[in-house]
Order: C-alpha cells, then sequence, then structure tokens
C-alpha cells in the first residue's frame, strides 16, 4: 500500500532570545504573571526573513533523510508571515535549496499552517500526484507584533521546522493514520490582526503598524473545545482511545490550554511533549518543531503513534494521528546555519515598537 512515510525533520531556531525580563522593560508584565499564566520563559527573535529561516530547516530535514534538493517534487510552506505574496515565499526556499525540480506552494491556516502542509503533502503523495514533498512550519511574527500590547506581544515567538515525507510501499503503516481538519468561522474575528493584508491598502494604514484583535479567554476556550472535538474524530477514525497513542505533542499555545486538553482527553503527563518554555508561540512552527524536537530528545521511538491536535486563527483546529517509522535516527547532517546577528532580540523588538510608537494606527 502507498503511504506517504516521514523520513526527514530539520528545525531552526534562531540564537537571539527574548526573555520574559526582556519583555517587562517593554510594557508593564513580569516573569511571574507570564509563566503561571502561560508557561512561556523565552522566545526567539529572528534577524532573516521567513524563507532563510525555512531554509536551514529544509536543507537540514533533507540531511536528515539523506537526499538531494533536486530530487524534491513539491515544497509547501505553511505560515502566515510571508516575505512576499507575490511571488510566493516557497519560491525563495526553492531558489535557496536549489531544489529546482520541486512546485512550489505557499498555505495559511494561521498557527495550523504547519500541521495542514504535512495533511497535503501527504494526500498528494498518497494520491500519485508525487512521490516526495518538503514541508515547512515557520513564522517571522516579530516584524508584525504589537510591542506596546501586552496581551499579545508576550505569546509569539519566531522558528521553523521541516519535515521530507516521500511515498514507501510497504505493508507497515507509515506517517498520517486519520485526521481531522475544520474551522469555526464564527470566530474568525476573535483573532485578526489588523494592518496586514491587502485591505488596509490605500487607506491610510500606518505602513508596519498593526493592531491585534485578541480576546484571549475566548481563544483558550474555543482552543480547548475545538482541539478535544479534533482529537475525538481523529481518534474515532481509527477506533482508537488516547491510551491506544504512545504521545501527544499538542500546538503550544498556553500550558493551562495543554493541560486542560490533556485531562479532558485523559493523557497522562508521561505521554505529552511540552517545549513552550523555550519558544512560546510559533504560530505555523510549533507544532513541527514539537514533534522534530520529541524526535530528537527521543521521546518518540520507532512504530510510535502521535497525535498532534492544533488550532489557530480562523479559528482552524486539527487533529493528526501519525505513525512514526523505524527510524528515529538522521542518515547525514548539514553544517548550514543563519548568519551571525550582531544586534539582541530586545534591540530588535524595540526598534519595531518605535515604528507603532511613531506611526499609531
Ligand atoms: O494560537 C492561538 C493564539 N492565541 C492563544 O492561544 C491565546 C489563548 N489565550 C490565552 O492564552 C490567555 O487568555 C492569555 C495568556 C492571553 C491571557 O491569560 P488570562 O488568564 O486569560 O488573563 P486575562 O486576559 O483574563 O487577564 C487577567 C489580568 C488582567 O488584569 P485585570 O483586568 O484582572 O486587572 C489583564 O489586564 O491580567 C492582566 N494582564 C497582564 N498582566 C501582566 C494581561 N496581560 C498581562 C501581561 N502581564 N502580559
Amino acid at each position: 500500500m502507498r503511504q506517504a512515510a516521514i523520513t526527514g525533520w530539520g528545525k531552526c531556531a534562531p540564537d537571539n532570545i527574548l526573555s520574559n525580563d526582556d519583555l517587562a522593560t517593554l510594557f508593564d508584565t513580569n516573569d511571574e504573571w507570564i509563566t503561571s499564566r502561560t508557561g512561556m520563559k523565552e522566545r526567539r527573535i529572528s534577524h532573516v526573513p521567513i524563507s532563510e529561516l525555512s531554509h536551514i530547516a529544509a536543507a537540514r530535514a533533507l540531511a536528515c533523510a539523506g537526499v538531494n534538493a533536486d530530487d524534491v517534487d513539491m515544497i509547501i510552506l505553511g505560515s502566515c508571515s510571508f516575505d512576499s505574496q507575490v511571488p510566493n515565499s516557497s519560491s525563495r526556499i526553492q531558489q535557496l535549496l536549489q531544489a529546482s525540480n520541486a512546485a512550489c506552494m505557499d498555505l495559511n491556516t494561521a498557527c495550523t499552517s504547519g500541521m495542514y502542509a504535512l495533511s497535503v503533502a501527504s494526500a498528494m503523495i498518497k494520491a500519485g500526484t508525487i512521490n516526495n514533498a518538503v514541508i515547512i512550519g515557520a513564522e517571522v511574527i516579530h516584524p508584525f507584533m504589537d510591542w506596546t500590547d501586552r496581551n499579545v506581544a508576550i505569546l509569539f515567538g519566531d522558528g521553523a521546522a521541516a519535515f521530507y515525507l516521500e511515498a514507501e510501499d510497504t505493508e507497515e503503516n507509515v506517517g498520517i493514520q486519520a485526521e481531522a481538519l475544520g474551522c469555526i468561522a464564527d470566530s474568525r474575528d476573535i483573532l485578526a490582526v489588523n494592518g496586514v493584508g491587502l485591505k488596509y491598502a490605500n487607506q491610510g494604514w500606518p505602513l508596519g503598524t498593526t493592531l491585534w484583535d485578541f480576546e484571549g479567554r475566548e481563544i483558550f476556550k474555543q482552543a480547548i473545545t475545538g482541539m478535544q472535538s479534533g482529537c475525538e474524530k481523529a481518534l474515532g477514525k481509527m477506533g482508537i482511545s488516547t491510551s491506544d497513542v504512545d504521545i501527544v505533542i499538542p500546538h503550544q499555545a498556553n500550558l493551562r490550554i495543554i493541560e486542560a486538553l490533556a485531562q479532558r482527553l485523559k493523557v497522562p503527563n508521561e505521554k505529552l511533549f511540552v517545549n513552550i518554555h523555550r519558544y512560546g508561540n510559533m504560530s505555523a512552527a510549533t507544532a513541527p518543531m514539537a514533534i522534530v524536537e520529541a524526535v530528537e530528545e527521543k521521546h518518540v521511538t520507532s512504530g510510535d503513534l502521535i497525535l498532534v491536535p492544533a488550532f489557530g486563527a480562523g479559528l482552524t483546529w486539527s487533529a493528526q494521528l501519525i505513525r512514526w517509522g523505524q527510524r528515529c535516527e538522521p542518515i547525514a547532517t548539514t553544517d548550514i546555519a543563519l548568519p551571525e546577528c550582531k544586534e539582541s532580540a530586545l534591540d530588535i523588538v524595540t526598534r519595531v515598537a518605535e515604528t507603532h510608537l511613531k506611526n499609531p494606527a
């Protein structure tokens, strides 16, 4: 049976760290509030655009799978912070990777984009449209963050993670085994970034300034119920329960959301992977990065069944059951790395905050 196996994985977390104490220099907040309400301690700030961050993650995933860039059939970039809309950002990744035989697609479902990219690539491989794909979940959020708004600015960070998927004709079940995808569009206004998108062009909106509509408590509630019902649907398709799952790797938006979801799904702590303290919420990069780190840290072993619930603006949601293959070690590694950054994370975001203060919306 034709399956879409994940045979390469890689991540790119910028070195620049923005701590809770750094945030306390920008507005009225503190480490105790952020840690107890969200579980976050620090997040990363990128000094390069999303295509460059994605390129490093993708090159690492290709090395891990032991394949050459010119053998790649398809690149899908899942994100909501593209460098440019026209041309698309995945075409820049093709250029940087020198993957000249690859089709290129940008995909936006906000925080779930990385997992939707995995879903699309997997379905295209199973259908025989392509034989392999690189999918990337990546985000460079800090340029359009409102660094004067403590309600949202504490939550997000930058990063990228990638998977290489390839067709395998095998009786062994590997890759996505069941999934459920959806969108609660009646709640699309509770998480909106005003100032980004063509509807703001020629409307006198100050360039580089955003205003976030962000109903944190409502998003919190809907995230839990949306992910819970998504997981139940995906589990139902396989006729199994969470006790048959080896590890749950959820989208990391708030530790309290993760814990409430785990309680409802009856998932014990030892089956739950959490890395929110290191990165905050990297939107589309979050769930892919958590999967990559769970493999790297050996929380995922050969043949494990992984449940990945996610949600994002839209409000989009997803739940996927992924069977990992036999190999948990990379075939090879690459020494490719980001260029050095001379500015601190706090310097970078202070510059963005000054733009907001100079040009209020
Ligand atoms: O991927 C999708 C992305 N979005 C999310 O996942 C967001 C989901 N929502 C959340 O994670 C939580 O709702 C937040 C972390 C955003 C907020 O936590 P909360 O427990 O819902 O706090 P709250 O908004 O109800 O605010 C409680 C208090 C308020 O003060 P008063 O009115 O009680 O005096 C806020 O003004 O905390 C205050 N507050 C802060 N204090 C210090 C809000 N933000 C901060 C802050 N530092 N950064």
